[in-house]
């Protein structure tokens, strides 16, 4: 039995059409998670917990969010299997603005985030093994969710995961795409690995909100809006039958 969390991004900081039938507000060890948790009841009968990463009010940056309190949040409250939302931006010029991804590997360029459970302070230290960073057969599950709804995912990304709130700098850009990455995003980490520390399967659905600095001439915020518009139209496609999904 698989119970679904949906960790929402810039552009998901709810769901429309879904009822929120449960707003649950959670301490952990690591402090308060970015809002409170809300059961969301989908038209289908089935339900998961939501939780928005920039709190409410899409106030909190990325290097401020509370990862470990969140991903202890839902596994307190029994979730299992994890799908992080994330607004990206697209390097390789296959990722154009509005497009999906579901990221299979990632470098981790963040700085001074609380970026585990398990330093040998306040747990036992632990080296989990990080190679592959998403859970396989729970990236296999959107995949086949996503074939069915008719839409088109790439699933060969890269993710680049920098510290942010800033955009980056031309050769900050130019430098991911010699290291391999194709999407370059602020929030997938320390995510993914505290989700791996508490035996959480993660995965990340990426959509591409702009061309990464450098890739393209004039501001790369031109047409933010509606390809975030667009590209989460796509991913409530995704989770409306995700949650529900064999
Ligand atoms: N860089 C980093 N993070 C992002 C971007 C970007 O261009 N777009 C959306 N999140």
């Amino acid at each position: 039995m698989r119970t679904v969390g949906i960790i929402g991004g810039t552009g998901l900081n709810e769901i429309d059409g879904v009822d929120v039938v449960e707003r649950r507000e959670l301490s952990t060890p690591w402090g308060r998670p970015s809002a409170p948790a809300q059961r969301l009841a989908w038209p289908d009968g089935s339900d998961c917990w939501f939780l928005p990463r920039h709190g409410d009010g899409h106030t909190i940056a990325p290097h401020r969010i509370n990862y470990r309190a969140n991903i202890d949040a839902l596994r307190l409250l029994g979730v299992t299997h994890v799908v992080s939302v994330a607004a990206v931006g697209g390097i390789a010029p296959g990722n154009r603005p509005g497009d999906l991804a579901l990221v299979d590997d990632l470098i981790d360029y963040t700085w001074g985030r609380a970026h585990t459970f398990a330093d040998g302070v306040a747990a036992p230290l632990r080296h989990i093994e990080f190679a592959p960073p998403f859970d396989p057969q729970w990236r296999q599950v959107i995949l086949n969710v996503a074939g069915e709804v008719g839409v088109a995912i790439d699933h060969h990304a890269v993710l680049g995961v920098t510290q942010g709130p800033r955009l980056e700098t031309a050769a900050e850009i130019r430098r991911l795409a010699h290291d391999g990455c194709s999407l370059v995003g602020m929030t997938t980490m320390p995510e993914a690995a505290l989700a791996m520390e508490a035996g959480l399967a993660y995965a990340t659905l990426a959509v591409v909100v702009n061309p990464a600095a450098g890739t393209v001439d004039g501001s790369i915020h031109a047409a933010i809006e509606a390809s975030l518009d667009m590209g989460m139209a796509q991913v409530r496609r995704i989770l409306t039958h995700l949650v529900a999904a064999d």
